[in-house]
């Protein structure tokens, strides 16, 4: 589904990302990880073309997009989630929502913003579209509820479900369990699994949390230093002895 061949992108002196393979299969959760400053929200920057490799190419769908911007490869179902979201807007759940379903077409997005003349029979597509994602999304509940005022668990949820509004075929998370207690860790597994079976989006996550990678990953991708350090199934790449000696390298425990 996805292929980048050889991607590289330095900083300066810094080589973020170094000659990256890398696979996304149909119906797959792959999950990317390594140390802190490894290069994977780089990783992550150059394949939804928020920034530009200096070599190689990124394939989506049989199409080259490694020169596209990110709105026309989000438009193409590649839709990705940030390390840190700023979702904390004085408007509620039900609304950001809404506005999710539509911030893909600038008309619709303006419409929204100036209470425009969107047709009754689209605005109440949107009404039952964003009910829907709720529930799918555990929200329901919180949906007139100001979005700053939910609990960051529920932040985190939310922003799950407004990549979702976007409509991905391939949805990229960054890092979705940071700051979660383990009560809401295991509420975003359970989303992410239903994410694939349910909704049939394939899943590319970036996470910390070895305990959520090893139990719902087909295959994990190991970057260290901007390389590919490993991949494989997730037991092979936990007592893979370079990535054990990558994590304690830098005063991690994660990988054991
Ligand atoms: N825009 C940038 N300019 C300069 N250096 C950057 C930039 N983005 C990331 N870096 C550096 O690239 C390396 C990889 O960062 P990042 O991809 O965020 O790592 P990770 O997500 O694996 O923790 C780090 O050393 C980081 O400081
Ligand atoms: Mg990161």
């Amino acid at each position: 589904m996805l292929e980048a061949k050889g991607l590289s992108v330095h900083f300066g002196g810094l080589k973020a990302v170094e000659k990256v393979d890398l696979e996304v299969r149909q119906g797959e959760i792959l999950s990317l990880i390594g140390p802190n400053g490894a290069g994977k929200t780089t990783f992550f920057n150059l394949v939804s073309g928020f920034l530009r490799p200096h070599e190689g190419s990124v394939v989506f769908k049989g199409q080259d997009i490694t020169h596209l911007p990110p709105h026309r490869i989000a438009a193409l179902g590649l839709v990705r989630t940030f390390q840190k979201t700023n979702i904390f807007a004085d408007i509620d759940v039900a609304e950001s929502v809404k506005i999710g379903f539509s911030s893909h077409r600038t008309a619709g997005f303006l419409d929204i913003l100036l209470h425009g003349k969107r047709s009754r029979r689209e605005q109440m597509d949107v009404k039952e579209r964003t009910a829907e994602l709720l529930r799918f999304s555990g929200l329901l509940g919180l949906r007139r509820d100001l979005v700053k005022n939910i609990p960051y668990g529920k932040q985190r949820m939310l922003a799950v479900a407004l990549a979702l509004a976007a409509g991905p075929e391939l949805l990229l998370l960054d890092e979705p369990a940071t700051g979660l207690n383990p009560v809401e860790t295991s509420e975003l597994r359970d989303m992410i699994l239903r994410i694939r079976s349910e909704l049939g989006i394939t899943i590319f996550m970036i996470e910390h949390n070895m305990n959520l990678v090893a139990s719902i990953s087909d295959r994990v991708v190991v970057l260290n230093h901007g390389e590919k350090l490993a991949e494989g199934l997730p037991p092979e790449v936990a007592r893979n002895p370079l990535v054990i000696e990558a994590y304690l390298g830098r005063g991690y425990a994660h990988a054991s």
